[in-house]
């Protein structure tokens, strides 16, 4: 009989990388969220051929934004369901161990948890570059611009606020304050992107680790059934 080991250990410190990851995730969601509620609004000075400047919405009128609401609910539920929730269950499941040497039922619930937690960051991680790549590849015509000064927002395009702020930087801006400003809160729109993709790995990797663990359990029960109640030969 192979002498197997309790994955626990790994669970637990993969739970903890997730967790890690889910904040940071979180976090630069809700950065985004505050930057497109005040800041982002501008309204923006840009120059225009004539030499002088008009306004430009700090918003268009068609901003995407659920790609961030799925992405900021994948994070949240990482965060609170799978790694809160993982700590309650893996004490759990330890005490159960020791106390009972079997399995508690919290664990295959939370085990459930961590397969969609794991879904909805796969939905999260797809929409978001399905969206981003649908939405690039455009720029903000200037005619059309000047011609829709704020408070008007541009009404051309569907745009994701990556996209959209990445458009912006492209336009002469007048104030190298609102280029330098746009430009830093970009980076943190790009970044909570990318940061889908770790998200994603680690949410499959403690997915991976949680199956073994309960195929390892109950193989186990199987194995100690056969020990109490042997199944003898027929004579
Ligand atoms: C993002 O925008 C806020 C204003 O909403 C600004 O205070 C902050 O410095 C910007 N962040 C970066 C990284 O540039």
């Amino acid at each position: 009989m192979a002498f197997s080991l309790s994955l626990l250990l790994p669970i637990g410190l993969t739970t903890f990388l997730l967790a890690v990851d889910a904040a940071i995730s979180v976090g630069l969601v809700s950065s985004m969220v505050a930057f497109l509620h005040h800041y982002g609004r501008g309204p923006f000075p840009v120059a225009n051929p004539a030499g002088s400047y008009f306004l430009l919405a700090g918003e268009p009128a068609n901003l995407v934004t659920d790609q961030g609401h799925t992405t900021n609910a994948a994070g949240g539920t990482a965060l609170v369901l799978v790694a809160f929730g993982g700590m309650i269950a893996l004490w759990l499941e330890r005490r159960s161990r020791k106390k009972r040497d079997s399995s508690s039922p919290v664990f295959y619930l939370w085990a459930l948890i961590v397969l969609l937690s794991w879904l909805l960051t796969l939905v999260a991680l797809i929409y978001t570059f399905v969206e981003t790549s649908k939405t690039g590849n455009q720029f903000i015509d200037l005619a059309v611009a000047e011609a829709n000064p704020a408070p008007v927002k541009y009404p051309d395009n569907r745009w994701t606020p990556e996209n959209w702020y990445s458009a912006v930087l492209d336009l002469p801006l007048v104030r190298d304050n609102n280029r330098r400003i746009i430009s830093g809160n970009l980076t943190i729109m790009r970044a909570w992107r990318w940061n889908l993709i770790p998200l994603f790995i680690l949410g499959f990797v403690l997915l991976a680790l949680v199956a073994l663990e309960v195929l390892r359990v109950r193989r186990k029960d199987t194995q100690r059934i056969e020990v109490v109640n042997p199944v003898l030969p027929s004579k």
